[in-house]
């Protein structure tokens, strides 16, 4: 690897590429509870779908960025899911939750779990609010068994003054694009794959996904 890259982002996105409009503590934007979903009821069936497909049921998941739903398969028993989010009363009334941390990403990228801890980890409509994406899934890398998926969907809808620039210069396939260019700048990600899951009718929110694989073992 690059060993300019170890030290961030920055030899592998241009300057401004993490700005974003609001650039007061997160703490602060996320400090009262959203008890809403994100994107609409096709779509959630579409990041279902995919979890059903890409984690084992009996394994052990982390719901990175969580909130107080994680869109897991009802009818699938996993060993223990763990939530990150910014929200306590949000992670909280998460029903699917054994455990849940809060933090910060943006300001502490470490994940607070050993390595090879989880065997698959799921980052639902969120990943365009890390302004150190390549800090984060080098550590999902490392706390994810090898082998194990990163499944991260998105749609076309985001909170604007969180989104980093980057997301907002591109369109949807550059997203997809975007977010495998973070899994190569990261390493230790491989059989990457993007998929467009957008339900029909097109008349649903599109849900969009990146897919890896941790390198290694
Ligand atoms: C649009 S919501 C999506 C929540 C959930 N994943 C879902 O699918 O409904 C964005 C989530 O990203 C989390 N988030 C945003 N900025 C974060 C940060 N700096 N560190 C950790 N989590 C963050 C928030 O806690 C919030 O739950």
């Amino acid at each position: 690897m690059n060993p300019a890259m170890n030290s961030e982002n920055s030899s592998a996105f241009p300057p401004g590429t993490f700005r974003r409009q609001d650039e007061t503590p997160d703490a602060e934007f996320y400090d009262h509870p959203r008890l809403v979903t994100h994107i609409d009821a096709a779509a959630i069936a579409a990041v279902t779908q995919l979890y059903r497909e890409y984690f084992p049921a009996g394994s052990t998941l982390l719901d990175l960025m969580s909130s107080w739903v994680s869109h897991l398969p009802a009818e699938v028993a996993y060993r223990r899911v763990v939530g990150l989010g910014m929200n306590e009363v949000e992670l909280r009334a998460n029903p699917r939750l054994a455990e849940y941390v809060v933090q910060d990403l943006n300001q502490t990228p470490v994940l607070p779990f050993q390595d090879n801890t989880f065997e698959g980890a799921a980052i639902c409509v969120s990943i365009d609010y890390l302004t150190q994406p390549v800090a984060v899934l080098r550590e999902l890398a490392r706390v994810l068994q090898p082998d194990a998926p990163l499944v991260v969907t998105f749609s076309n809808r985001c909170f604007p003054s969180k989104a980093v620039a980057a997301w907002h210069a591109l369109d949807d396939r550059g997203h997809l694009a975007l977010v495998q260019q973070y899994l190569q700048a990261a390493g230790s990600w491989g059989a990457i794959e993007l998929l467009d899951r957008s339900p029909a009718p097109r008349r649903s929110d599109p849900l969009f996904a990146v897919v890896g694989r941790v390198v290694g073992g």
